[in-house]
């Protein structure tokens, strides 16, 4: 996998006075002969969403900026950053069983430094947990604290105390190094933070409220990225239609004028975007997608439940109604989009006849792909203390019944690719067949094709041969 290394300028002094310590963890490296060869290794395991592989870039950026080099073995690493989920509990418990796997390593070799970030450790509750039961932990920091990693990093090689990050603030740290995991595919976050507050979920609590970057920092990025030779890049916000051209412009960049001023950007290359709140998803930004060619045609666009009391229950602030027009809208306008949602099964008070309204939402909106998921409350969520939560039997039954018919409806919608020739980027070898290399267009699921390696990185006219249940065959034209 390739590595890219973007540096934009720093905005803030309170960030250049945290990556100050890039140098002195650099230079202390340096003294003791650690570099080339020598150099020590870091590790990042990373959990949860888009946002949070974002940001493990930027952990990768910091790491290599101090001198340290990657590894994908935990077991040789010198520096081990775990970037958490909060979003269920499955993803914490899974976090908090790694970090204690980690353990015999920092038994092994006392010089490990373990630090653990993301979503999970912003609750103050979690971050005393691992204060308490994980004492070979570090340090830990929130989601708005990841340019204080080398701060923290240079504490504890220090032999200084233990430290756990909550800031009472979020900003943006600009100018942050990036390490990117793939040279043709990038993340590029435009806002950060959620104001939605959604009853079942945690994200506003650990993301902050919402903040928008500046136009003008994401073109400079988007410029860099292209240069270096994306080929498709993701704007990347919890809710991007409420982009507002960040602190520094004049506020009247919104997210379809950011798309028109980056697909006016020179180059061949693709935008797609995520995510989007039905309630907010704009006009303007549906006739963006239509009018502009290097926008991806694919709208992921979560409906969560397709029962009006339930969705009142959610605050999610629009009707079934009021999201099947919206749907209705977007396909007026792109014929051919590829719509994918996000679904929540067993929702505190959820009766049978809900949940058939969330099956029949399904069959109206007819997706090409649904993310669902059995309801996990979550502590200081409106939901968590709401009356009626769902039997795990009952949950599990309904998301099968959920399953059965997304699938089937996913196939019939990949069917329509068959037979078309579909410009797909080339992005690796695929995993179950060597000779083989799966892309993306715009049609959901991967696209897989025989051709050489050598093409990885570079768009392909791809004739659709056969719809599998999880991917597109075809044949290089
Ligand atoms: N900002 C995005 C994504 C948020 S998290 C959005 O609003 O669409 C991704 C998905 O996780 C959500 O869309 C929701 O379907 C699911 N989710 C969030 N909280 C959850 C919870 N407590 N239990 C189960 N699923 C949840
Ligand atoms: Fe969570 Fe709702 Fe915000 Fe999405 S919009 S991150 S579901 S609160
Ligand atoms: Fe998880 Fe945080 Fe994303 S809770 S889903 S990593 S915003």
């Amino acid at each position: 996998m390739s590595e890219q290394y973007i540096e934009s300028a720093v905005t803030d002094p309170e960030t250049a006075e945290h990556l100050a310590h890039i140098g002195s963890v650099r230079s202390r490296l340096e003294k003791e002969g650690r570099v080339g060869e020598l150099a020590p290794k870091y590790y990042i395991q990373t959990f949860g969403c888009q946002q949070n592989e974002a940001d493990s870039e930027r952990l990768a950026g910091l790491c290599a900026a101090m001198g340290y080099v990657k590894t994908a073995d935990p077991e040789e690493a010198e520096l081990i950053l775990v970037n958490t989920c909060a979003v269920r509990e499955h993803a914490e418990k899974r976090a908090l069983s790694i970090i204690g796997s980690y353990k015999h390593i920092k038994d092994k070799n006392p010089a490990v430094v373990i630090g653990v970030g993301g979503c999970m450790v912003t609750q103050k509750a979690r971050a005393d947990k691992l204060r308490g039961s994980y004492p070979y932990v570090s340090f830990t920091f929130d989601t708005g604290a990841v340019d204080r990693v080398p701060a923290l990093l240079d504490n504890a090689l220090q032999g200084g105390k233990r430290t756990f990050v909550l800031s009472d603030e979020w900003k943006i740290a600009e100018g942050i190094p990036i390490r990117r995991e793939s040279k043709h595919m990038a993340w590029l976050s435009i806002m950060y933070g959620c104001n939605n507050f959604c009853s079942y979920c945690i994200v506003p609590y650990v993301r902050g409220r919402e903040r928008s970057r500046s136009a003008e920092a994401i073109l400079e990025e988007a410029r860099a990225l292209i240069d270096d030779g994306a080929k498709d890049i993701t704007l990347l916000g919890q809710n991007v239609n409420s982009y507002d051209g960040g602190p520094y412009d004049d506020r009247r960049v919104d997210i379809a004028e950011l798309m028109h001023r980056i697909c006016a950007l020179d180059g061949d290359f693709r935008l797609r975007f995520m995510t989007s709140h039905p309630k907010d998803a704009s006009d303007r930004l549906i006739e963006a997608m239509a009018a502009e060619e290097k926008v991806v045609k694919h709208f992921h666009l979560p409906v969560q439940s397709g029962s009006d009391r339930i969705l009142k229950a959610m605050n999610r602030k629009y009707t079934a109604e009021a999201y099947l027009e919206k749907i209705a809208k977007i396909r007026a306008a792109v014929p051919d989009v590829s719509l994918t949602s996000d679904i929540i099964v067993g929702f505190p008070g959820e009766t049978e006849e809900d949940f058939e309204a969330t099956l029949a939402i399904m069959k109206a909106a007819r997706y090409d792909m649904v993310f669902s998921f059995i309801y996990s409350p979550r502590a200081g969520t409106p939901a968590a203390a709401m009356e009626n939560q769902i039997p795990r039997e009952v949950s599990s039954e309904r998301m099968e019944r959920l399953l059965a018919l997304g699938a089937k409806i996913a196939d019939e919608r990949n069917e329509r690719f068959v037979g078309r020739r579909i410009r797909v980027l080339a992005e690796d070898v695929s995993k179950t067949d060597a000779s083989m290399l799966t892309g993306r267009g715009d049609p959901v699921r991967p696209v897989h094709f025989a051709a050489d390696p050598s093409l990885i990185g570079q768009f392909a006219d791809v004739e659709i041969t056969a719809a599998r249940t999880y991917c597109l065959e075809g044949k290089l034209v």
